[in-house]
């Protein structure tokens, strides 16, 4: 049974995940959490289903062992992956961003025509087209992979001329199928949202589902009463490798500086 005294669990394969847990702890900012970066197996993106199941089988266990009431699957490719086993195998509220993303694109949308993007894995997962097959069935989706928006992310490289060059190659041919609405379904992408929102131009509605997974975050912790009862709220950051990387580019991704971060042996 969860114990609302606990603290929010938050895992992705590394830094990107701090997207999720910025809109988390604007929600919730009286809430505890323990955000894992498992950056020793960083990316998930490019690997297979079941490797993703087994990292984030991993990551849930030593989350749990920190005693969090709730668990956030913040990286799109582990919730494209992962997210029936942990909710079947887990006895804490599991949240995973994909369902919450296509949720608010199936209200934005007018015309139907949704776009994804994401990693190869959550891509190929086609997790977001059957989770909006199951919202809103007439829905169309276009979706497509885009794995260099994740360095350029990680290198803070999210305005100008490469960036730009960058999205409307990904983009183009998207806009041609006539995409209202666009998910940015990978947790590095929210960085590059101005850039991603000009190549798009302003008929296309951008839908960030770190935003809309903070949401459904506070949605599941009224519902099930498991607001904390009034223990000060902290924050610990885990890492599977050398917390350095990690610091310098979370800096990035929240606009201040991370510390402490803990190094955890899984
Ligand atoms: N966190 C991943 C996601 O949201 C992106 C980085 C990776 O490939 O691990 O899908």
């Amino acid at each position: 049974m969860a114990d609302p005294s606990g603290g929010i669990g938050i895992f992705d394969s590394g830094v990107g995940g701090l997207t999720v847990y910025r809109q988390i702890t604007a929600r919730l900012p009286q809430e505890s959490v323990v955000y894992l970066g498992d950056t020793a197996r960083v990316p998930y993106g490019t690997k297979s289903p079941e490797t993703v199941v087994r990292y984030a089988r991993a990551c849930a266990r030593l989350l749990i062992a920190r005693d969090i009431k709730l668990l956030v699957v913040a990286c799109n490719t582990a919730s494209a992956f992962a997210m029936q086993a942990l909710q079947e195998e887990l006895a804490i509220p599991v949240v995973g961003v994909v369902e919450p993303g296509a949720r608010a694109a199936a209200a934005a949308t007018r015309s139907g025509v949704v776009g994804v993007i994401g990693t190869a894995g959550t891509v190929s997962s086609g997790a977001y087209p059957r989770a909006l097959a199951a919202i809103a069935p007439p829905v169309r989706v276009v979706q497509r992979a885009c794995p260099l928006f994740v360095p350029l992310a990680e290198e803070g490289w999210t305005a100008g001329k490469v960036p730009e060059a960058v999205a409307t190659r990904y983009l183009e041919g998207m806009l041609d199928e006539g995409i209202d609405t666009l998910v940015l379904g990978c947790t590095h992408y929210p960085l590059l949202k101005p850039v991603i929102a000009q190549v798009a131009g302003p008929a296309v509605q951008l839908v960030d589902s770190a935003e809309e997974t903070a949401v459904a975050v506070a949605r599941v912790i009224a519902e099930r009463a498991l607001g904390n009862p009034g223990s000060p709220a902290t924050t610990r950051f885990l890492v599977s490798d050398t917390p350095e990387s990690f610091r310098r580019s979370g800096q990035a991704f929240l606009d201040r500086e991370l510390d402490p971060v803990e190094w955890v042996d899984f």
